[in-house]
């Protein structure tokens, strides 16, 4: 990378990081053949497999968007951060911590393994559906409807504009979710509901079927990597405390069983999904003029293409490539 590039923030610049994203997002969409689509989710399997985008939202203004980045997706696990993130600011931080730990667990993300095997005296993270499905069950009200409103406002509040569900990807997730009932069932069964079980599953099911786009992903990671702060008006979206947790949680439990190997080639919180989505905060870091992006940035990327632990492939190569070439590791 070139040394001594005092500013950033010119369309000279701006110009020339671009063209480097264009050959990386066009290099790494070949890579979209190593995975395969979700089928799990029948209406999920519509996505185009060749797809791949990226948009990065720097603290400085810059915006780089390349490769697919119009196709709208749904959120899926990527809205466990939020779920999370709301659930602490409705209840607490520390009623939410009684109820769901903060440990990775190193199993696929709909594994109920450690729950029986450990006796668990509460799911061991928010980020693996057992867990998720409990922190749902605590957001406040008596519809989904109701306890969806305040996930849906926190978005409104990071987006400027509401998004929408995705009623056919709700009701394809609805009527194929015999893995997520019995999850359901086995919580209800050992107490960690706090409520009525339909209802819960219900809201689940809708949070994960929010539609967004890769700039919606990278402008909720920059304000997590703001610690909740939105950079444009300096204004408090999430409290500092829940921003922070929730990138911890990114990091250590984000990309599931492969969090581990995330952390260590790419280094960045990242939560992802199985429409193919990952959502990435890159907080501000030391100073080195010779690198893009120090003041922070958030991003978004698109490839439905998965790999085994349910993660785009393509998408992990991408971000893996970025952030090595830029330094964008937190480590
Ligand atoms: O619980 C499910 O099956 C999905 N709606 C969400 C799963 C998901 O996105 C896992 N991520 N890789």
């Amino acid at each position: 990378m070139v040394q001594g590039i005092a500013n950033w923030n010119t369309e000279e610049t701006e110009e020339w990081l671009q063209q480097y994203v264009d050959d990386w997002v066009a290099f790494y969409r070949k890579h979209t053949n190593d995975g395969e689509v979700a089928s799990y989710i029948p209406e999920l399997q519509k996505a185009n497999p060749d797809a791949l985008g990226i948009v990065i939202k720097g603290n400085n203004g810059i915006t780089i968007r390349s490769g697919d980045t119009e196709d709208p997706f749904t959120l899926q696990s990527i809205s466990k951060a939020i779920t999370f993130a709301v659930a602490c600011m409705e209840r607490g931080v520390s009623y939410m911590l009684q109820q769901v730990d903060v440990e990775p667990t190193g199993e696929a993300f709909n594994s109920i393994m450690h729950l029986e095997m450990k006796q668990v005296k509460k799911p061991l993270n928010p980020f693996n559906n057992a867990g998720a499905i409990t922190v749902t069950s605590a957001l406040p009200g008596d519809t989904s409807d109701d306890k969806l409103e305040p996930v849906l406002k926190l978005l409104e509040d990071m987006l400027g504009n509401r998004p929408e569900l995705n009623a056919d990807v709700f009701k394809s997730e609805r009527d194929s979710s015999t893995r997520n009932r019995a999850i359901g069932y086995y919580l209800l069964e050992v107490g960690f509901l706090e409520s009525d079980l339909d209802i819960t599953l219900e809201t689940y099911f809708k949070q994960c079927s929010i539609d967004v786009t890769i700039d919606d992903l990278a402008r909720i990671g920059m304000i997590l990597a703001n610690d909740g702060m939105d950079p444009k008006n300096g204004e408090e979206i999430i409290p500092r405390q829940i921003a922070r947790i929730t990138k911890v949680l990114m990091l250590t439990c984000g990309m599931y069983d492969a969090s581990g190997k995330f952390a260590t080639y790419v280094g960045i919180p990242a939560k992802s999904g199985v429409s193919g989505g990952i959502l990435a905060a890159v907080p501000p870091r030391v100073r080195d003029e010779s690198m893009p992006f120090t003041d922070g940035c958030g991003i978004g990327v698109y490839g439905p293409a998965l790999g085994e632990e349910g993660n785009s492939v393509a998408g992990i190569r991408l971000l893996r490539h970025i952030a090595t070439q830029w330094d964008l590791s937190i480590f």
